[in-house]
């Protein structure tokens, strides 16, 4: 054989071997692995998982579950961002089941005759609350990718919605705060005779329960037409809210392709826009790539790490918002051409000062969980009514409560939100628009290990998720460890540091004060984590949830 022949045959054997690489079934995990912030919920999913189901049955499941039992943080009056990942074909997709700005909604919508934001009007009872998506979404979730009837996964939402969910600490922390905004049909739900009921109370949900039927049994249709669509619309309409009968009869959920990025060797897949957490995580992390972290002493990490989120978070103000209005260069602000520009005046000794502002609030809702099934779909949904018990308004005999989500849009430009976060024109309200959302479901895998994972935390959502990825391309392929680890967090506008007790220690404080930076540590830790890991390498599988929260997280090795 001639010389180039020999090349020629090895090239085609080479190209042989890569293809039957390529296409060789990947090994499968020996079992499932659930986290969700609620133990019940946890426990829908492995219902499920024994009924036959695959990861997209138990992801209905346990979002309709969570929003029976968590209904401070998400529900049928609310939306979210499931990211799935088929393990058949590989393909990945988020499935947007964001809320959307009913048709009568407008720029100015909550401004005063002086131009100024009406405090509150975008926050508390039916005006605020944006045209659900997360019927939708469920429907969609059965139909498309289930291999359940939807009627069979919305089995345990119904029953805890009949039978009861017992009242806990974190219930009557939220319950507290929110009950001053409840309207009569929430405080006959969620309080006893006016009052926030004691811990281990029962709350029983009847008329959800019936809308959950409802839904089982018509699928879309159920919620956004018929009886239950007419009776929403009235009672948002006759309550000072802008809902028509078109606007829940024209909601439909949207495919989007993920966000994806690299750090290292860790391939990053999160939330598309209307979400901003995939952009801004692949934006931060390729910034901070340019670095080995490794080396640095710890004030010097937390210096780059913060100067990192500073940019993404600006650029976050400045271009993202809902993809079917604006248009966003994802391609650009996820390149790392682009990092290295953005990052190219990082200091390493000082601040790069910006304007200030308020940090508002400790972003205590909303909801996530990650589910990993023994064929390896994922799924990781991070589901919201925005802030604790949404809107505070419930529509009479539905058992629904709305969320709050206009409050994700800038009322006005440049002036904060609930979250202190700040937008301009890309964020705007408008009929039928998405508002911007942090959410950020996220799956991070190497050739060993898949994480999958999201936490609730408002803002904060996407410094969280940030600080995981970190440490699992550091190698931390502890979910335990993950869903713990102490969090600081960054976001252009207020200028300052904002950090978890015992997350920055004494030192390291006057380091960064002496870089320029302010620092304000929080009273009370924030986020509800929730990780699962597969170690392809191992064979093991793990499932955690924050120890900040009540959830659960479980591994079954047979069903
Ligand atoms: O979509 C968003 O970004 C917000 N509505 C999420 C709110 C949240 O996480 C509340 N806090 N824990």
């Amino acid at each position: 054989m001639r010389p180039c022949c020999v090349k020629a045959t090895f090239v085609l054997l080479l190209l042989t071997v890569c293809q039957a690489a390529a296409t060789e079934p990947h090994p499968k995990p020996p079992g499932w692995a659930i986290a969700s912030a609620h133990p019940l919920v946890t426990d829908a999913g492995v219902e499920i998982a024994r009924a036959g189901g695959n990861a997209f049955d138990a992801a209905v499941a346990m979002s309709a579950a969570l929003a029976v039992v968590e209904p401070m943080g998400s529900g049928l009056g609310g939306g979210g961002f499931w990211l799935l990942h088929h393990a058949k074909n590989g393909q990945q997709v988020m499935v947007d089941g964001r809320e959307r700005a009913p048709q009568r909604a407008h720029r100015d919508m909550y401004l005063d005759a002086a131009g100024n934001v009406r405090p509150r009007a975008s926050l508390d009872g039916p005006l605020a609350a944006a045209i659900p998506g997360e019927p939708a979404a469920l429907a969609y979730i059965a139909e498309r990718y289930g291999r359940l009837p939807l009627s069979r996964s919305l089995t345990p939402a119904i029953r805890f919605a009949r039978d009861g969910f017992a009242v806990t600490h974190r219930y009557q922390r939220l319950a507290t705060l929110r009950k001053p905004v409840f309207n009569a049909a929430a405080a006959q739900v969620f309080l006893v005779n006016g009052e926030v009921p004691g811990s281990g109370t029962l709350i029983k949900q009847p008329d959800l329960a019936s809308t959950l039927t409802l839904i089982a049994q018509h699928g879309h249709a159920g919620f956004y037409a018929g009886q239950l669509a007419k009776r929403l619309v009235d009672g948002v309409a006759t309550q000072g809210g802008v809902w028509v009968a078109t606007d829940l009869s024209s909601y439909a959920v949207m495919e989007r392709e993920p966000i994806r990025g690299s750090y290292r060797d860790v391939e990053i897949t999160s939330a598309a826009p209307p979400s901003s957490g995939g952009i801004a995580l692949v934006a931060m992390l390729n910034m901070l790539e340019r670095w080995d972290l490794g080396q640095f002493a710890r004030v010097d990490r937390i210096h780059r790490i913060v100067e990192s989120m500073r940019r993404a978070y600006r650029d976050r103000a400045m271009y993202l918002g809902d993809p079917d209005f604006v248009s966003i260069d994802t391609g650009r602000l996820t390149s790392k051409d682009y990092a290295r520009m953005l990052s190219d005046d990082v200091d390493a000794y000082a601040t790069s000062n910006q304007a200030s502002g308020k940090n508002r609030t400790e972003g205590r809702d909303t909801t996530h969980f990650s589910i990993l099934d023994d064929e390896g779909n994922r799924v990781a949904a991070t589901l919201s009514i925005n802030y604790p018990f949404g809107s505070g308004f419930m529509v009479a005999g539905t058992g629904v409560l709305l969320n709050n989500e206009m409050d994700d849009f800038a009322a006005k430009s440049g002036v904060a939100n609930v979250y202190g976060l700040i937008g301009g024109e890309a964020n705007a309200i408008a009929p039928g628009k998405r508002p911007l959302s942090s959410m950020s479901p996220t799956f991070l895998e190497t050739e060993n290990a898949v994480a999958v994972l999201g936490t609730p935390g408002g803002s904060r959502i996407i410094s969280m998720v940030l600080l995981a990825s970190l440490a699992f391309a550091e190698g931390t392929l502890d979910a335990n460890e993950l869903v713990t680890l102490p969090r600081f967090h960054h976001q252009y506008v207020p200028d300052q540091i904002v950090f978890e007790p015992f997350a920055i220690e004494q030192t390291d404080l006057v380091g960064l004060k002496l870089k320029g930076h302010q620092l304000q540590r929080r009273e009370s830790p924030y986020g509800d984590m929730q990780a699962v890991i597969w170690r392809k390498d191992q064979g093991q599988l793990q499932a955690a949830s924050d120890p900040r929260g009540e959830g659960r997280g479980t591994v079954i090795l047979s069903k």
